[in-house]
């Protein structure tokens, strides 16, 4: 087993972005949902888990020059974020190897040392897997909090969908599993309401169909939630960062920690000085007894 580097207090939340079939929309999502977190200041990293033809950083318009490969090849697994890059909005990004050969080369200790160090880094680690299930996208899950499952709302999707879900009920992941139907539309066959008998999961979110400027954004590598922020799937997108990682709760959050804090000192101080009174009264009653 690997040696974990988890600093537990400081351990950030963990969303792994999975589907059964391919092309269901999880490098839209993934890369959305970082820069909508980002620009809520949220700390956000992205380790594109589909090690042979990730594309994470190509749908942000950068240029790795290491990649979670070099993490492997140095044995350099404590200092994992430094192979990460940083784009202009603050997301850092662990790239997929450039060549699906390397993908081997991610060992269950690599990946659970690399995962661990990047989680006490950072406040939301978003990890987009290859499609389907195999041992690391299951090992990633194990890891993560919450399993974003995608579908589309076709029934080939959704079937597969189907047999997932049941995979990861054996696994006992499932209270972890969110379902996300992505590309909704009117026109859809399949209703919203049949999702739930279909697949045996109740839909988490729903993201509509955006024919337009979508498959644009993700080829110039600008997040359509910052180009084109009034569009209903940018809207859709920060609906979901707010579900998962929901604002107010976070800023409610650090100041009840905030409160707690002054209130532990304010109370610490009035106990230690009671402390202190009490065992100099103590020790001087043990020496006048003496
Ligand atoms: N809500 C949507 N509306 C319209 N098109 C979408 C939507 N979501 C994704 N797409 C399109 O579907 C295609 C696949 O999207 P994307 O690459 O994000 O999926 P993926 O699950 O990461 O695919 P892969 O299995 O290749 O990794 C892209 O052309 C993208 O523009
Ligand atoms: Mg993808």
């Amino acid at each position: 087993m690997a040696e974990s580097f988890i600093n537990e207090n400081a351990r950030g939340k963990m969303i792994v972005i999975c589907s059964a079939s391919g092309g269901t929309g999880r490098t839209a999502v993934t890369v959305n949902l970082a820069a909508m977190l980002a620009k809520r200041k949220v700390k956000v990293d992205i380790l594109d888990a589909d090690w042979q033809f990730g594309d994470i950083a190509m749908a942000l318009n950068l240029e790795p020059a290491v990649t979670i490969k070099e993490i492997a090849e140095k044995q350099d697994r404590r200092n994992a974020r430094n192979y990460s890059i940083l784009h202009s909005t603050g997301i850092r990004v662990l790239a997929a190897p450039d060549r699906p050969e390397y993908a081997d080369m991610i060992t269950s200790d690599v990946l659970e040392a690399t995962v661990s160090a990047l989680l006490s880094e950072t406040q939301v680690l978003l990890a987009e897997t290859q499609a389907g299930l195999n041992d690391r996208n299951i090992q990633l899950m194990e890891m993560a909090d919450i399993i974003l499952l995608m579908t589309t709302p076709g029934i080939g999707s959704l079937k597969n969908t189907k047999l997932m879900a049941e995979t990861l009920e054996a696994l006992e992941l499932k209270d972890k599993v969110r379902l996300l139907v992505n590309q909704k539309a009117g026109s859809n066959a399949i209703k919203d309401s049949m999702i739930p008998k279909l697949v045996g999961v109740e839909p988490f979110y729903f993201l509509p169909l955006e024919k337009t400027q979508l498959a644009s954004s993700l080829d110039l590598g600008e997040p359509i939630v910052l180009s084109h922020p009034k569009l209903r799937f940018s809207k859709g997108i920060e609906g979901l960062a707010e579900r998962l990682y929901p604002q107010e709760k976070q800023s409610a959050d650090s100041n009840f920690i905030r409160l707690f804090q002054k209130k532990i000192t304010g109370v610490r101080g009035r106990v230690d000085e009671l402390i202190g009174k009490n065992s100099i009264e103590e020790s001087e009653g043990i020496q006048k007894n003496q």
